[in-house]
């Protein structure tokens, strides 16, 4: 699902229209509870936007962790021609595999990440216990119309293409409720479109 055409094709979108407007949100409210000399862990990162935004903003180190090869090389890419890749630790593999070789970082970040993952609670739980300050996160709207949209893509995308990926539509108050136990407090909310954008912080 996240290959080399693919993150190729998420890079010139960038290029030409800069962040998403949901990834836009995340990327302000972040940088409002402080982004100069702290760390960042970006699970998922994709093409690197959030990092790319917030090394401009003053981030001094960030870790990206992505399960996409492809992903992960564009980004790379992308922070070398900014300037920036000697601040970018990039990390190839599961999330969840990994967390426990992981530091705690001062902001972690997941933005559409939480609904490629079918093990939710491994992936917020570990997630949320690296979070020193700051968690944010994009998820879709667990609506029922949402969930029947994400059941038909997975079908169509099963039965014409034989991938294997899945989308998942976690319900959001599981998700809080994981955060909650982890000492995170939700912050902000906004809902942009089918996804809804949310920071919490620790209490
Ligand atoms: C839908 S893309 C979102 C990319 C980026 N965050 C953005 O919004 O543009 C999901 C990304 O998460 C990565 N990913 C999904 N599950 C992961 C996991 N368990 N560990 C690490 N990366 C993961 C995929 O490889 C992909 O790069």
């Amino acid at each position: 699902m996240f290959n080399d055409k693919t993150a190729q094709a998420d890079l010139k979108t960038y290029y030409r229209k800069g962040p998403n407007k949901a990834t836009r949100v995340l990327i302000e409210q972040v940088s409002q509870r402080g982004v100069q000399g702290s760390a960042l862990l970006d699970i998922g990162g994709g093409i690197g936007v959030i990092q790319h935004a917030l090394v401009e903003r003053g981030a001094a180190h960030i870790t990206h962790v992505d399960a996409s090869r492809a992903y992960l090389e564009t980004a790379r890419q992308e922070a070398t021609r900014r300037g920036h890749a000697d601040r970018v630790d990039f990390r190839f593999g599961d999330f969840v595999d990994i967390a426990p070789e992981l530091e705690q970082a001062d902001i972690v970040t997941l933005d559409r990440v939480i609904c490629c993952y079918d093990d939710m609670p491994s992936l917020v739980e570990a997630s949320a216990k690296l979070a020193r300050r700051a968690y944010g996160i994009i998820i879709p709207l667990d609506r029922w119309w949402v969930a029947g949209a994400g059941k038909a893509f997975n079908a169509l995308l099963s039965i014409f293409t034989r991938n294997p990926y899945r989308m998942f539509i976690h319900p959001t108050a599981e998700i809080e409720r994981i955060l909650a136990a982890q000492g995170l407090r939700r912050e902000f909310y906004k809902r942009v479109g089918i996804w809804q954008v949310a920071v919490y912080a620790r209490s």
